[in-house]
């Protein structure tokens, strides 16, 4: 391959000079809607992952009086003692467990921590198995480091989203590291309840595998306080890490805050990471992270009322269409619902954009059981969910 693209600068070479796989790495179809539909008059925006409101007061000023107490220069790699011990406090209070300090790492986001995990575990040819539909950043992250995912589907059913763990196992071959969960799911709002998160750490042991659990949408959860993690039912030593983000239960997704639990040996190993990728969180950011931590409960019991509320009017309002398919979500700020027919789920997505202006994720972005499939994130003001479920029964009904 010896392709060549022209710019300002003139002919550059490409393929023979980058990566095969980073040049392979495909474009999210997500970004892809968001740019065609971006500006477009009366857009209701619900094709990403975050809500519509701004960081609450106490986690913002924490951050702007860091700036202004002048902690804005290079900090801990692992991140701030107070932040790591607020994490542990914090993992405790949830999760009922005990999570020393010296297993927790501070990463710049839940996707580096996924990528940090990927760099520590991926060689060029192994293979992750993936629960999936799942977010389409994990699939990449794997590939990124030459990895091969290997998708493990869910079902829908009249039950909801549910997993065969036996499928997952007969997907983990010779060449497999890792086995890779994300509950509560995005895009299905799936969550594995504790005798499979036992029954899959039991396996991954026998086997000598890692488990990476993505736990983003831990506290964004309909039916009890925390969705189950594998924390509770890990031993210290078990070949488990654990991502995590302030991104989607304070509302911070700018912030770029996320951390890691692992074995407490892996502590040097991601150190270095850290040093060779980001060289530290901002000391500022971590400084808003420990008021989330600390004072955030309330800001957490707001936006679970307030998705619940959200969750319930845009279900009700689409298990009306006949030809949609869904489950009304456990947990994260989504519904994934599929539409009967429709086997193009981006030139579905767009010509939502073009004869409603709703903006969806479409299905494909979330891996092959996703085709045929939207997203909609409901994390939104509850007058402009109930406008673009209206709207979606013009298009849809
Ligand atoms: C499943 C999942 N994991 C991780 C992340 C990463 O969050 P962030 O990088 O904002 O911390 C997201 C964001 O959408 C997600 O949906």
């Amino acid at each position: 391959m010896n392709r060549t693209r022209h710019d300002a600068g003139g002919a550059m070479p490409l393929g023979d000079s980058i990566r095969p796989t980073i040049e392979a790495l495909p474009h999210s179809p997500i970004a892809t809607i968001a740019d065609y539909g971006h500006g477009r008059p009366g857009i209701i925006p619900l094709w990403f992952g975050e809500g519509d409101l701004p960081t609450p007061e106490p986690i913002s000023e924490a951050g702007i009086r860091a700036i202004r107490d002048g902690h804005v220069f290079y900090t801990y790699q692992r991140g701030l003692p107070r932040l790591r011990e607020a994490l542990s406090a914090y993992l405790g209070r949830v999760h009922d467990v005990p999570v020393p300090v010296e297993r927790i790492t501070v990463t710049s986001s839940g996707m580096t921590a996924i990528m940090k995990t990927m760099q520590t575990l991926v060689d060029p040819g192994d293979e992750v198995a993936i629960v999936s539909p799942v977010w389409p950043n994990i699939v990449n992250a794997v590939r990124v480091m030459a990895g091969v995912p290997v998708e493990v589907p869910m079902h829908l059913g009249n039950q909801g989203w549910t997993l065969d763990v036996e499928r997952l196992f007969a997907a983990c071959g010779p060449r497999t590291k890792a086995i890779f969960v994300n509950s509560p799911g995005n895009p299905t709002g799936w969550i594995m309840e504790r005798g499979d998160l036992r029954r899959v750490m039991d396996f991954a042991r026998s086997r000598g595998l890692w488990v990476v659990s993505d736990e983003v949408y831990s506290r964004l959860v309909y039916d009890r306080p925390a969705a189950p993690s594998f924390l509770e039912v890990a031993e210290p030593e078990d070949r488990l890490i654990v991502v995590n983000s302030f991104s989607k239960n304070w509302m911070m997704t700018g912030w770029r805050l996320g951390w890691m639990v692992a074995p407490e040996w892996l502590g040097p190993v991601l150190e270095n990471l850290v040093q060779y990728s980001t060289s530290g969180t901002p000391a500022f950011v971590q400084e808003a992270g420990i008021a989330a931590l600390e004072e955030g409960e309330p800001v957490v019991a707001d936006l679970v009322a307030r998705c619940r509320a959200g969750r319930d009017l845009v279900c009700a309002a689409l298990e009306r269409l006949p030809r949609l398919r869904l489950t009304c979500p456990p947990g994260a700020f989504y519904v994934f619902f599929r539409v009967e027919g429709e086997t193009d789920s981006v030139a579905l997505a767009r010509r939502l954009i073009d004869e409603v202006a709703v903006g969806l994720a479409p299905g494909a972005a979330f891996g092959s059981g996703g085709e045929g499939y939207l997203r909609l994130c409901f994390a939104a003001r509850h007058d402009r969910l109930a406008e673009a479920v209206d709207r979606l029964a013009r298009a849809l009904g």
